[in-house]
């Protein structure tokens, strides 16, 4: 994993979608992955920017969910569709077909867990770009969750339920997070993982300085065979000596 500390979130988001641009130049129906949450935003931004100046063409590529909240789809504010969607999927002018993602609504969840397998199997994924929750986790990947997984419904961890209030416009009684798992997740041509701000100095810290283990999720991305990118801005470098 390639360790990268930028000044600032502009150069970091320039540097992610620069790498996503050469990608989709050789490879125009890339899967993407994006992960909701704040931290990606600045990107999802640029990735529109981009397109709109003709930089990149996203008509051809296919883009997947990374994680949903069980019990929430696109009209709740702050669920991970609604995200992607305002922010990235419908600035990018794309197609339904362009589009994979977890219902967390299903009564199925099995069925939605199949699909994206199925999915992840045939296509694979050229690029995912993921943010850290506040106790490591990636994706909906709690600490302790089975490392050598596909998608999976995982319990939110009590770190989760108590910061996730900041997504939401009233407190919502949830309990699970379905998400694509680290043996997929681990198999990605390109994964950056990114971490910006104050606020995330602790986890950076904890992550630089720890052993790939599962009880700090994100430092399994140390594991990566293939190209893998730690981009953080100087904010969250501040408790690193
Ligand atoms: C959320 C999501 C993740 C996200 C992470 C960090 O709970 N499950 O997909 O990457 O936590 O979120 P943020 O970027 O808002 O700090």
């Amino acid at each position: 994993m390639e360790y990268q500390v930028f000044e600032t979130i502009e150069q970091l988001s320039t540097n992610i979608v620069d790498k996503l641009s050469n990608i989709i130049r050789l490879k125009p129906d890339s899967v993407i992955c994006v992960a909701g949450g704040e931290t990606p935003l600045p990107v999802m931004k640029k990735m529109v920017a981009y397109q709109e100046s003709g930089e990149i063409d996203f008509s051809k590529a296919q883009f997947i969910s990374l994680d949903e909240w069980v019990g929430l789809g696109r009209e709740t504010k702050g669920s991970c569709i609604q995200t992607l969607e305002d922010n990235l999927f419908k600035p990018l002018k794309l197609k339904k077909d362009q589009i994979h993602f977890f219902d967390g609504l299903s009564k199925n969840l099995s069925s939605e867990i199949e699909k994206m397998d199925r999915f992840v199997a045939k296509y694979g994924i050229d690029f995912i770009l993921l943010g850290i929750g506040m106790n490591g986790h990636i994706g909906f990947n709690e600490p302790e969750v089975a490392i050598n997984s596909d998608s999976l419904v995982v319990d939110l961890d009590n770190v989760t339920t108590a910061v996730m209030g900041k997504y939401f416009e009233k407190q919502l009684p949830l309990t699970q997070g379905i998400s694509l798992g680290f043996r997929q997740i681990l198999n990605a041509e390109t994964i950056v993982v990114m971490a910006t701000g104050k606020k995330k100095a602790d986890i950076v810290k904890a992550i630089m300085e720890t052993e790939p283990t599962v009880a700090l999720p994100a430092s399994i991305i140390k594991t990566a065979k293939k190209n893998a990118f730690f981009f953080v801005d100087e904010e969250a470098t501040t408790n690193i000596n």
